[in-house]
């Protein structure tokens, strides 16, 4: 009878290939096939953040999206395309492990951080064994780079994804002490409203593309544009006890 495989979420860091692990470096080397999500013609960052690790000749899975950006997320008709999508990967996951091969799924930053991986795992952790493999944040690899600690002492830290309304970032902004708002994008100019609204903005940050090539950092109030792509976050560092 044949040993079934392992499952790995593989954390690959928040860009610059220096951040990945020994264990995610390990892992990516041993596993049969080396999956990852990607857009439409286009190649995921996790990917592109194993070149350094990968090796050449090695058996690749790409799990391409069927919508990213096309269709509202609050379309019937992305959550079916989605759900339908995840349902197909997985199988195609399960049948490599069904074969008694392992499979690394890489994850830009962590794999339990907002990450597509989680989708996976929900539907095949019963079936397989499953190794998490924890990986560096965006917004850690962000905050060290902008040279921006984000809390001290006691500081609250709230985490907002920018696609929520308007109202509830400046509601949320003004219980928190700091605050990390991913998922940029086209949503720059509702958050920068936002900030201002909650008083913020003077102390926001703004980093595109943190530890990958291309990095921008500068803060908010200087940036004379509202261009924002979709690896870019804003982080507003606390302000708490300074000893
Ligand atoms: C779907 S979440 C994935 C988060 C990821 N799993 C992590 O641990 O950071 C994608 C969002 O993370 C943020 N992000 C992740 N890495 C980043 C980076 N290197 N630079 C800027 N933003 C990043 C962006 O706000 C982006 O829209």
């Amino acid at each position: 009878m044949t040993t079934s495989g392992k499952l790995f979420g593989v954390g690959m860091g928040p860009g610059d290939a220096g951040y990945v692990t020994l264990r995610a470096r390990a892992v990516v080397l041993e596993a049969g096939v080396v999956a990852h999500f990607a857009k439409k013609g286009r190649r995921g960052h996790a990917r592109t953040i194993a070149d350094a690790a990968i090796g050449t000749g090695r058996r690749e899975m790409a799990l391409v999206y069927p919508v990213t950006t096309e269709i509202a997320v609050a379309d019937p008709g992305y959550g079916a395309a989605i759900t339908s999508f995840y349902d197909e990967a997985a199988e195609a996951i399960a049948r490599e492990l069904a074969a008694g091969t392992d499979v690394a799924v890489l994850c830009e930053g962590d794999p339990f951080f907002y990450g597509s991986f989680m989708h996976l795992w929900r539907r095949l952790r019963g079936r397989f064994a499953v190794e998490v493999v924890p990986g560096v944040t965006g917004m850690s690899g962000c905050w060290s780079r902008a040279g921006v600690p984000i809390t001290w002492g006691d500081d609250v830290l709230t985490v907002l994804p920018a696609t929520l309304a308007k109202e509830d970032l400046v509601r949320r902004l003004g219980t928190t002490d700091a605050a990390v708002i991913m998922k940029l994008g086209r949503n720059l100019p509702k958050v920068r409203a936002a900030l201002i609204e909650a008083g913020l903005i003077e102390r926001a940050v703004f980093v595109e593309r943190g530890t990958m090539d291309g990095e921008i950092v500068c803060p908010l109030a200087e940036k004379a544009d509202d261009e924002a792509p979709y690896f870019a976050m804003v982080l507003v560092p606390g302000e708490g006890r300074r000893l």
